[in-house]
This record gives structure tokens, C-alpha cells and sequence, in this order.
């Protein structure tokens, strides 16, 4: 039984939605532990430069393409071009990926926004917490569980009821959270025992310093590379999400304002996130506080949290919470896009797919989970770091997948079906698309071999 087509009611439903995919995790625990790692303001100047040329050119080709077929990615790449139908195949494995194992870190958020409502979080702050959490057997599993039903409830209710509908109030909670919590963390002091006072203005400094020092043309590449895949990872781009989200807009939509809104949301959020979490870190933690991963939110944080003295629970209740909320968009995005693909696919219904994609979802998460203790496995990858289940997934996906999908994904617009079927589709209403001309260079020569090159490297097959 085929169901109609859905949609999204109008521009903004559309641009939250979109956000809610692109902000997640990614940009709250991510990019300001790059941030730090790469040069405060150096990286962030090489992040918003790569965002107005290739997180734009990447955006607007996912989202132009399901706009205009109005189908998903299976079955998108195929109606572009017969002999292309393979990268929508492509295409599908990356949310069939991030699915196994996003869950697990929205059930790692849940747990800690449970435990500091009925806990005083004295017990979080503690280094092996995090630890004897993840590999414990049952209590993974219970979170995982709890925001896995919450993504699945939502999905179930459909694009406009569902999505869009939480989109439009959880996105605005974030901000509105993110920017107190921001203020706040600019707000703290601390002073050390051998009387130095570190503020969080004095973080704010190191954020925003743009640090040249020991910059060579390798460190350079590092950080290029650094900003480039998290630019990926944080658009939600060339994995099929956003070409799904594409085909739920309306013909009337303005394509290239709503573009922008959505790199404008979760840029800013990403420089919000970094803005909250540095200065507070910084002045309790000092420097050496940024620790890469999951450490930075999930043992370094309640840390601070805890050096905060009476206000840390309430900040940390406040701040799991907008993770949460950005965290579920995100889970929402990749889950949808694994229904709407299978519906058009198997021709079945929402219903039917939810409970399929759901307990695919569910035997996936559980293994996942199961990858810290019963599972337990170290792999070597090719870029030299040691991977547990987890981030074997993660690797597939955004190391592997992601640049190569890019790379043909460039190729087929640029130079198959050539940059004129997006830009006219952008310009569908009359709109001035004023960037068509840097949109058709990029992705006819620069995207092409900067993914290629992204791939070899992140593959471990090229070396800097
Ligand atoms: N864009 C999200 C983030 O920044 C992550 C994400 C990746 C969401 C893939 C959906 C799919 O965290």
C-alpha cells in the first residue's frame, strides 16, 4: 500500500527540521574539543570558510536533489541517472550505520540527565563513572532503550506531525538553553591554590585566539582535514538525510534562503557550544581539560559541573537536556531517512517500517552496547587509532563512506548530469541563486579532488 507523499507545512518547519538534523552531538562535543585541539580561532576561521564553500555546495546538492525528484536517496540517484542507481545504495548504508550506534550515545545522555534530577552528581564527577557505566551489562541497554522508543515515537507520527512539530519546540529550547548556559560559563571564576585566578573571559581568549604558533604545512593539512570531516558529520550531508528532508519541501520554498538558515543554525550553535564549554573548562579544569571523545562531555564536564558548587546540578540538568534535545533531532533525521527509503522501496507503510526499522535499530543498539563488555573488542584502523565496536561503525561511516560518497556524488553532478539541473532547481521560483557560478566551480573541480584527498588520507592510504 503506497501512502501520500508527505510534507513539511511550510519554510520554517522546514529549516528547524533541517537543523535539528544537522545540530547534534557533533557540534556540542565535537567541534569544541577541535576547537581546542587545533588552534581555537585559527580553526574556527578554517571552519566557517569551508562552511560558505563546501558545507553550502554539499547542502544544497542533497537537498536540491530530493526537492526535485521527490524521492529518497535509493531511488534519487537512479532517476538522475540509470547507471548511478548504485550510490543511492551507497548512500543508504551511512544512516543504516550512524543508526547502530546513535541511540546508545542518546541513551548515554539520558542516563546522565536521569542521574543528575535524582542524584546530588557528586558520583559522575568521579573518573572510572563513565567507564563502569558504559561496560556495565543492563543499564546501557535500559537508557538506550528509553530514547530509542522516543526517536521511534516520533518517526511513527510522521514528517509533519512528528518531526516537525517537535522540531519546532525543541530547537528553540536549545538555543534558549545553550545561550544561558553560554552567558553563564563566561560568567565563572576561579581562583587556584597557589593564588592564580583563571576567569572565563580568559577562556573566552582562548577560544577565540587564532594560535599560529608551530603552524607548519602538515599541522595546517591536519587541521584542514580536522575541519573538513567534522563539516560533514555536522551538516548531516552526503549520507541521504538531507536529500530526504529535501523531498518532503514544497515547490514554493525559497531553497538557497533556507539553505543558509540552516548552515547559519548550526554554525552558530556549534560556536555557541564551544563558547559554553571552553571558558567553563578552562577555569576549572585549565588547559589540559579538552580532552578528546566522549571524556570531554562525559567525565570532564561533570567535573565542572561539580567545581560549581551549588549551580553545577542545575547546569548540568540544563545542559544534558539541550544535548538530549539535540541528540533526538539528530536520531529523528537518521532514523526517518531509513524509513522513508524502505517505504518507497518495499512500498509498505509507515507503520509497517517503524516496526521494522525499529527493531533492526534495537538488535543493532543492543550489540552495540554490548561492545564495551560481552563484545568487547580492540581493532586497529587505518589511521593509526585503536577502534571498539562503536568506532568501527563511526570510522565506516564518516571516515570511509562519507568522502567518497562526496567524491561521486561531485562527479555526477558536476560532470554527468552537470551543475544546471541543481542551480535551476534552486532558481525554480525566480529566486536569485547568487552563488550558482562558485556553486558550479566547487563542485566541478575543487569538491572532486578535496574528497578524494579526504578519502586517501582518512583511509590511511595517502599520508601527509
Ligand atoms: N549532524 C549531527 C551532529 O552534528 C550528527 C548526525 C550525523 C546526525 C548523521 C544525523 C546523521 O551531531
Amino acid at each position: 500500500m503506497k501512502e501520500k507523499k508527505s510534507n513539511f507545512s511550510n519554510s520554517i518547519g522546514f529549516v528547524l527540521a533541517a537543523a535539528g538534523s544537522a545540530v547534534g552531538v557533533g557540534n556540542i562535543w565535537r567541534f569544541p574539543y577541535l576547537c581546542a585541539k587545533d588552534g581555537g580561532g585559527l580553526f574556527l576561521i578554517i571552519y566557517l570558510i569551508l562552511v560558505l564553500t563546501f558545507g553550502f555546495v554539499l547542502l544544497t546538492t542533497d537537498i536540491a536533489i530530493g526537492r526535485k525528484t521527490k524521492q529518497n536517496a535509493l531511488k534519487a540517484f537512479g532517476t538522475l541517472h540509470p547507471k548511478w542507481r548504485f550510490l543511492g545504495y551507497l548512500t543508504f548504508l551511512v544512516p543504516a550505520l550512524i543508526m547502530t550506534y546513535y541511540s546508545v550515545i542518546g541513551g548515554w545522555i539520558t542516563k546522565y540527565f536521569c542521574e543528575y534530577i535524582i542524584s546530588d552528581g557528586s558520583a559522575l564527577s568521579k573518573d572510572s563513572y563513565f567507564t563502569s557505566f558504559i561496560t556495565s551489562k543492563v543499564s546501557p541497554i535500559v537508557f538506550m532503550l528509553i530514547f530509542l522508543a522516543l526517536t521511534a515515537w516520533i518517526v511513527y507520527r510522521g514528517v509533519e506531525k512528528g518531526i516537525e512539530k517537535f522540531s519546532r519546540f525543541i530547537m528553540p529550547g536549545l538555543i534558549i538553553l545553550i545561550l544561558v548556559i553560554a552567558i553563564f560559563s563566561l560568567t565563572l571564576s576561579k581562583k587556584d591554590t597557589d593564588g592564580t585566578v583563571r576567569t572565563g573571559l580568559q577562556g573566552l581568549w582562548v577560544y577565540l585566539y587564532p594560535d599560529f604558533s608551530g603552524l607548519t604545512v602538515k599541522r595546517f593539512l591536519e587541521i584542514l582535514l580536522d575541519a573538513m570531516s567534522q563539516l560533514f558529520f555536522s551538516l548531516s550531508v552526503s549520507m541521504g538525510i538531507m536529500v530526504t528532508y529535501g523531498s518532503y519541501v514544497k515547490d514554493d520554498v525559497n531553497l538557497n534562503k533556507s539553505i543558509n538558515q540552516i548552515e547559519i543554525f548550526d554554525t552558530g550553535v556549534a560556536f555557541l557550544a564551544g563558547m559554553m564549554i571552553i571558558p567553563a573548562v578552562f577555569v576549572f579544569l585549565g588547559t589540559d581539560g579538552m580532552a578528546s571523545g566522549p571524556s570531554l562531555i562525559f567525565i570532564s564536564l561533570p567535573k565542572v559541573f561539580e567545581a560549581m558548587g551549588p549551580v553545577g546540578k542545575i547546569t548540568a540538568i540544563a545542559f544534558f537536556l539541550m544535548m538530549g534535545f539535540a541528540a533526538l533531532t539528530s536520531c529523528v533525521s537518521v532514523m526517518e531517512t531509513l524509513v522513508a527509503n524502505c517505504m518507497e522501496i518495499f512500498h509498505k507503510t509507515r507503520k509497517q517500517m517503524c516496526s521494522m526499522i525499529g527493531i533492526y535499530s534495537l538488535i543493532t543498539a543492543v550489540l552495540i552496547c554490548l561492545g564495551y563488555n560481552a563484545l568487547y573488542f580492540e581493532l586497529p584502523l587505518p589511521n593509526g587509532a585503536t577502534a571498539q565496536l562503536l568506532d568501527v561503525m563511526d570510522y565506516i561511516s564518516n571516515s570511509f563512506l562519507m568522502p567518497f560518497i562526496s567524491f561521486l556524488t561531485s562527479i555526477l553532478v558536476g560532470w554527468v548530469i552537470g551543475p544546471k539541473y541543481i542551480i535551476s532547481e534552486v532558481e525554480r521560483n525566480g529566486e536569485h541563486f547568487g552563488r550558482a557560478r562558485l556553486y558550479s566551480f566547487m563542485i566541478r573541480f575543487v569538491v572532486p579532488v578535496v574528497m578524494l584527498i579526504l578519502f586517501l588520507v582518512s583511509t590511511g592510504i595517502g599520508n601527509l
